[in-house]
Formats: structure tokens, sequence, C-alpha cells
């Protein structure tokens, strides 16, 4: 199952790091090689002896050791890596990882890297209730780190609750479905467009929308977790770049137009930024001034992203999808959408009044293909960036592509 992939196992110093041995030996058994780091305080838990009994690799401990530096830099470690592991994570780790902290051969490895980091807790109860853990951890989780547990049971310190680490076997199979996952579109290239876009009226005002970016920056997110390389063409949103992702940010609608020109060929285009349909004809230099009546601004019509990518002859993305905002009649304007822009799936909304769609968590879709319409439950848009994107890798494996 994990037959020639390589784990940087990195053991900090909790209790819990007796279990780390266990975790070897069963990585090992599934035909990956491991290599570990430990921190000093894991070296009053585990000796590196064992360790490299266990691993048969040699086991690296400090950052200031010239032998390690010169044999395998942190550099090195986590760029030959495929998946660092932090195993057991104490509380002073995750600290030290949320904010780039990198005082010893572990922390320095974990921020040098650009691999997939998965860490799993285990601390006290209070620990990891305290505002200070649970803030760290979301800063983590926010960045990509994956987290496992900890779950609620007896600790070594005599209390019950959260903070246990969760078993041996449990980590494994994260790890072996970790690997499943990020197969699943590698190889491939993905577009997504998200948010507004802003047409300048004067060197003050715009004309927007209330499109808040999350629904696409949910699936750019996404997309890139199941391995494709991907390219979020962004209009101005409060939310933070995706990891993984790259981003180009873009402000008007050309703009946006042409970042997407530039991005093909891709074999995925999500089309879910809310771009405005006319532009102001021409910008004013000056601020207008109140002078009289209200001023009268003659429109034109912008670029339609969705409908070029769906209809270009060259470079068509082999899966275009689009989003359709409407109010009312959803379903009928959603089919007459897709076949003018020519895409493959689209997913129509109602963003009337009163739902919330626009800025809120949630969405309530009807998916639309050509086999007809699936009306989805409400969900928050990040279930609907797993689900959208799981049927995404799904037709990817149905219909082989060019390349096979
Ligand atoms: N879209 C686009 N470029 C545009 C307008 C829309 O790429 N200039 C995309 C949106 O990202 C979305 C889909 O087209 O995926 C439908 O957007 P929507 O606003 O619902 O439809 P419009 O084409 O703008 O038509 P209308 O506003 O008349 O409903």
């Amino acid at each position: 199952m994990l037959k020639g992939k390589k784990i940087l196992l990195i053991i900090s110093g909790g209790i819990a790091a007796y279990k780390s041995l266990e975790l070897i030996r069963l990585i090992r058994q599934e035909g990956a090689t491991v290599r570990c780091i430990l921190t000093k305080a894991a070296t009053q838990f585990v000796t590196p002896l064992s360790i490299a009994a266990l691993t048969r690799e040699k086991v690296y401990c400090d950052l200031f050791s010239l032998t390690d530096e010169s044999e395998m830099g942190h550099i090195q470690l986590s760029r030959d890596a495929d998946l660092l592991v932090v195993c057991p994570a104490t509380a002073n780790i995750l600290a030290r990882m949320a904010h780039g902290i990198c005082d010893d051969l572990a922390t320095t490895a974990l921020l040098a890297t650009d691999k997939p980091v998965m860490t799993v807790p285990a601390m006290n109860v209070k620990m990891w209730q305290s505002p200070s853990t649970s803030a760290n951890t979301k800063l983590l989780r926010a960045r990509g780190v994956i987290l496992l547990g900890p779950i609620d049971g007896d600790m070594a310190c005599g209390e019950f609750g959260p903070g246990r680490m969760v078993e041996p076997e449990f980590i494994l199979s994260a790890i072996c479905e970790h690997f499943k996952e990020t197969a699943l579109l590698s190889g491939k290239r993905a577009l997504v467009t998200s948010g507004p876009t802003f047409e300048a009226i004067d060197p003050v005002r715009y004309l927007g929308n209330r499109s808040s970016g999350k629904q696409g920056h949910a699936i750019a997110s996404e997309i890139s977790r199941l391995g494709a390389e991907t390219i979020l063409v962004t209009g101005p949103t409060a939310l933070e770049a995706p990891y993984g992702v790259s981003v180009v940010h873009v402000e008007t609608a050309c703009e946006m137009y042409q970042a997407c020109k530039a991005a093909l060929p891709a074999d995925i285009a999500v089309c879910a930024a809310a771009v405005a349909d006319w532009r102001p004809e021409k910008i004013n230099a000056k601020k207008i001034k109140k002078s009289g009546d209200p001023p009268a601004i003659s429109m034109i019509e912008n670029p339609d992203i969705l409908g070029f990518l769906g209809n270009t002859k060259l470079d068509r993305p082999s899966l275009v999808i689009g989003f359709a905002a409407e109010t009312g009649e959803v379903l009928d304007k959603a089919q007459k959408k897709i076949n003018k822009k020519n895409c493959d799936w689209l997913l129509a909304n109602d963003v009337s009044l009163g739902t919330n769609v626009f800025g809120g968590e949630t969405n309530t879709i009807h998916f639309i293909s050509k086999a007809g319409a699936e009306p989805w439950p409400k969900m928050t848009k990040k279930e609907v960036a797993k689900r959208l994107v799981l049927r995404i890798s799904n037709h990817f494996r149905e219909v082989p592509t060019n390349n096979g």
C-alpha cells in the first residue's frame, strides 16, 4: 500500500513517544521507508538507538550537529520525503510550527518543507483545551496541516478527556488514505476562478458584488489537496491563499479573462467567480463631483470567461464547470446557461435575497450535467467543494484522457 513512499517521522518529547516505535514498524510493513528526527526532549522518552534499529536508517537529532548537516541537511531531509508526520505532536511543537519558530532540526525541517504535514497531537487535557493550543491548531489547519485526533481517554497524568494520542493503526490508515486521495488528481492541471470583480467608475468608486470567494477558494484548495496543479484566479477577497495553490490576484473581469487565458492549457476549469457582466465604458480619470444631475454611466459588456473556456477550439479544458447564480426558475435558466456557455457541468444556486449564499457559509446546489439535474442538500461551501472535487476525480477515472 505504501510501497516506495518516504515518510519523515518527527518525534517530539511526550510520553506517547513510545508509540512511535509501533508506528515505524507498521509503516515499514506497508513498504515505505521511514527516516526520523528526534527533538531533544524526545530522546528522553525513546532512544535514537532503538529508532535506528527499527527504521534501519540514521536517526537525526540536532540541528547543530555538523555530521547531520553535512550528510543530510534539514532542507534535504524534508525534500526527500513524500510526507512529514509529527508523532507525537506536543503543545510545544505545535506552537513552534504555528509561529514559524525553527530552533532545532525538527522545527527547521518543518518550516523548510513544501510537502504535506500530518500531526498527531498528544498532551494533557488542559493543554489541549487552552486557548493558545486552539488558536495554534486553527492556524495550522488553515495552512493545510492535517491533524489526527487527539481522542478522549485516560492519560499518563491521571486525567481523563481529549488529549490522548490516536493509536498507531489509526495513524497508518490515515497515512494510506492520504496517499490514496492525493493521487486522485495527480498529473492534472486545474484553473479555478473565485471572488467578485471590481469595475472602476473613477479613482474612488467601483461597481462590485457581494461574492466572498469562499466557494471558489474551497474548490481550489480541495482540487490541490487531491494532487492537481492548481491555479486560482481571484478577484478582491479577504481570504488567505489556499495552501499549495498558485494564486493570481486580479481586480476586473478583463484582467480575470486575461489571467485565465494565460493559465491554459488546463484539464479542469471551475468558474466560481461572480464576474461583473458589464463595466463602465470609460473610467473617469478624476473623481466625479456632485454637480447637478446624477451622472449617467454608459456600460459595455465584459468578456464571458466561462463562455470562452467552454467554447474555445484551442486548449478547451476537458472538463469545464460553471456556477449559475439565479433568483427564481433556477433549473430552467441554468439549463439555458449550460448550453450557451457549452460547459460540462453547472452548479446552480438560488441567490435570492434572504438565502444568504453570497458571503454566507452554506450553499444549496442543483448539480446539472448532460444527464440531467440532481438536487444536493444544503451543505457548507467546504462540503460542496469536497463533493464536487470527488466527482471530478471520478470523472477522470471513468473517462480516460488522451495520455491514458
Ligand atoms: N461568468 C464568467 N464570466 C462572466 C460572467 C459569468 O465566467 N463575464 C461565469 C461565472 O463564473 C459562472 C457562470 O458564468 O460560472 C454564470 O454566471 P452568472 O452570473 O450566473 O451568469 P451570467 O453569465 O452572468 O448571466 P446572467 O447574469 O444574465 O444570469
